[in-house]
């Protein structure tokens, strides 16, 4: 069986007839849109809502679970899950019994709460890493914890992986010149005001690239190394054999900090990838479906290094540290946290949910397989990703070099115009702990059915 062209064509002919029966079916959708036009940049609260390239924005009505319903009543099996935010369902019970008790006794105080003691014991012995602190967002937390390695280990370079993402914290944003692998990095040129040349503390080299990060290290300079344990932001690439374990004693000779930011790792299992290694990270940073989907992230941190961050705030003059916002850990959040650690995202519920996307992987790759495409399926835990290349790439440069736009707009339209919603920006897929049979079933019945119509001539 030869492997079939995709036309340029027929990807264009799919994505305008599924973006006119988009628009047809959702006016309700439409009529907002015409609303939040003149009230909105780009008509959407958050620019990013408008980059799921429908001819107009989505508008949800309600989420419950793995499943929610937009305002023309348009029922979908989701499988974006927020982009992770609500991994563990749409207003997981617990969460939201617990966010109605805790509406009528106050929101933010700036002091802990007893909830504070059950989530710091939540979060220790999932990580087991022992203290912890909070942020906002996951942005944040990473923000909080380049500041830390900084000024405990006196050292002004951060190293990054090619490909990565950890927020919108501006030290990540430099990239490998794709064209020309010995271009010097370069900050990220879609980046808005940015006006600091970033790559003067922050350097890159390619994921699984052992040999790459030891030569940077050696010189001593590096405060941390900040990466997803599997980068999941340029579509997803797995740590080779061994190179989280190399990675650890790189840093560990040189005395550079290892930071794993597991928001969408967490995937993985219980506690993450970092529950997967047989050592530690220095850090560890979570967010997103941290507290069931409301803002909160949370970092943590060795022994060893909160000894010398202690160190590090006692030998500061006093005044502002950089570190913190005002609502970080606030009451409301520390009591979500709690409920979403202790009654939502347990043992059993990641057992379900790695269970339910080991079924939806094994049948995109038989469908893939089934219709002879060069494509891969890379799945980490309760995630995946297919991908347009004939195996998982190695690193975030063939991760990007996989990526087709058209062809990802083509196909998410298909999906959504038949109830089912994977993320807009790649091909990630994530289950929730209410994603049921009958989801998975009628996820791979579309797919079949957009890759007959893409491939027929
Ligand atoms: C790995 C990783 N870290 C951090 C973030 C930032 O999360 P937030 O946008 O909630 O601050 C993201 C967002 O996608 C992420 O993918």
């Amino acid at each position: 069986m030869t492997t079939p062209t995709i036309s340029r064509d027929r990807i264009k002919a799919i994505a305008q007839r599924e973006a006119a029966a988009f628009l047809s079916a959702r006016p309700r959708s439409a009529e907002l849109a015409e609303q939040t036009e003149q009230h909105y940049l780009f008509g959407v609260p958050l620019h990013w809502m408008a980059d799921w390239g429908t001819p107009v924005p989505l508008f949800v009505e309600r989420a419950q679970g793995a499943h929610f319903t937009d305002v023309d009543g348009h029922q979908y099996a989701d499988f974006c899950l927020g982009d992770t935010g609500a991994m563990f369902g749409h207003s997981p019970l617990p969460v939201a019994k617990k966010l109605a008790e805790a509406a009528f006794t106050g929101y933010t105080a700036m002091l802990p709460t007893a909830d504070a003691a059950q989530a710091g014991h939540a979060l220790t012995e999932r990580f087991g890493l022992p203290f912890w602190q909070l942020a906002t967002t996951a942005t944040d937390a990473n923000r909080f914890v380049v500041r830390w390695a900084r000024a405990i280990t006196k050292r002004k370079k951060i190293l990054v992986f090619n490909g990565c993402y950890h927020g919108t914290i501006d030290d990540v944003f430099v990239d490998l010149d794709a064209n020309n692998p010995s271009a010097p990095p370069a900050t990220r040129a879609s980046l808005l005001g940015q006006v600091y040349d970033l790559t003067q503390f922050t350097d890159v080299v390619e994921f699984n690239d052992i040999k790459a990060v030891r030569a940077k290290l050696a010189s001593k300079e590096f405060a941390c190394v900040l990466t997803e344990p599997a980068l999941t932001n340029c579509g997803m690439v797995l740590p080779a054999d061994g190179f989280l374990a190399d990675l650890r004693n790189a840093c560990d000779e040189t005395d550079t900090l290892l930071v794993f930011d597991e928001t969408h790792t967490i995937s993985a299992g219980y506690a993450g990838y970092t529950g997967l290694c047989d050592f530690k990270p220095d850090m560890v940073v979570a967010g997103k479906a941290i507290a069931g989907g409301l803002p909160c992230a949370v970092y943590g941190m060795s022994a060893v290094i909160a000894q010398r961050m202690r160190e590090a705030k006692e030998s500061a003059p006093p005044g502002h540290s950089g570190i913190g916002t005002t609502l970080s850990g606030n009451m409301l959040t520390m009591a979500l946290l709690a409920t979403n650690l202790t009654e939502v995202a347990t043992p059993k519920a990641f057992e379900h949910i790695i269970n339910q996307q080991n079924k939806l992987s094994t049948g995109l790759r038989s469908i893939i397989k089934q219709h002879n495409l060069p494509w891969s399926v890379t799945q980490l835990g309760a995630r995946s990703e297919f991908q347009f290349c004939p195996t998982s790439p190695k690193n975030g440069s063939e991760a990007e070099a996989a990526m087709d736009a058209e062809l990802e707009q083509a196909i998410h339209l298909y999906l959504l115009n038949r109830g089912i919603m994977i993320t807009p920006f790649h091909n990630m897929t994530l289950v929730c702990p209410d994603t049921r049979d009958e989801d998975i079933e009628h996820f791979l019945n579309v797919f079949n059915e957009c890759l007959t119509e893409l491939v027929t001539n």
